[in-house]
């Protein structure tokens, strides 16, 4: 004879359908407990002040960056720590990259982080590390772009991109998407990509 009583939580354990539903409502609360309070805390959607739509030219270069992997070998994330803000500068903030789709962040650093490089080269250095990194770092092991200098901008295609932003809501007026052609006209892949790279940062808090 048995002395065995059944407990609630057995009702549970045999029943597949009720034990997936039960864990679906007990996980949430985890995901809740994160998403939410992001939510109310406007300093995580709002851009910092200064931070706009990226210009045409900067736009088309952050797409050739996307294009050609840079995120592969490059985060643009610092991060909270001390020997981290003492090598690149203030951590990132998430009003610095509302405007970025998708954003750049990443984690996978075989090159350092890039989020404050704008200011720290010249242009004339960004353009020979590029097309050859082991002219200016001899022990590099950054690949050379070499077509990004041959190859030229199409502004229809700049301006297309512009105006899929300003439908997700980004505010680019509509004297940016007309003088979108004219702003990279003549321009090469070369130029964008550096211009990107300069302004990466522009809008840091100053101080580590
Ligand atoms: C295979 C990995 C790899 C890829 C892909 C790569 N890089 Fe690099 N990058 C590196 C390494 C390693 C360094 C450090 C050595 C040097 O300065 O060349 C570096 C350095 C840099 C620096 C100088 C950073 C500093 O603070 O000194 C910039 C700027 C840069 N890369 C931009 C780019 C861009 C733009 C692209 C895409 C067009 C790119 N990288 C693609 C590996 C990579």
């Amino acid at each position: 004879m048995s002395t065995h009583k059944p407990n609630p939580h057995e009702k549970i354990e045999k029943n597949v359908g009720l034990l997936v539903v039960l864990i679906a409502v007990a996980v949430s609360f985890g995901g809740l407990a994160e998403i939410v309070p992001l939510m109310y805390q406007a300093e995580a959607i709002k851009p910092l002040p200064g931070v706009k739509p990226y210009p045409a030219l900067e736009l088309a270069g952050r797409d050739i960056y996307i294009r050609e992997g840079c995120y592969n070998c490059h985060s643009q994330m610092i991060r909270t720590l001390r020997f981290e803000t003492e090598r690149y500068g203030h951590y990132s903030m998430a009003g610095e990259s509302v405007y970025d789709r998708p954003f750049q962040w990443g984690s996978k650093r075989t090159g350092p982080d890039l989020a404050r490089v704008g200011g720290r080269y010249s242009d004339d250095w960004h353009r020979t590390h590029l097309l050859n990194p082991r002219d200016v770092v001899p022990e590099s092991n950054m690949p050379s772009f070499t077509w990004l200098a041959t190859n030229t901008l199409d502004g229809a295609t700049v301006q297309q991109h512009m105006r899929a932003l300003k439908r997700l809501g980004d505010p680019y007026t509509d004297a940016d998407l007309a003088d979108a052609p004219a702003a990279v006209a003549g321009k090469t892949e070369l130029d964008a990509v550096v211009a990107y790279l300069q302004q990466l940062g522009k809008h840091a808090p100053k101080g580590g």
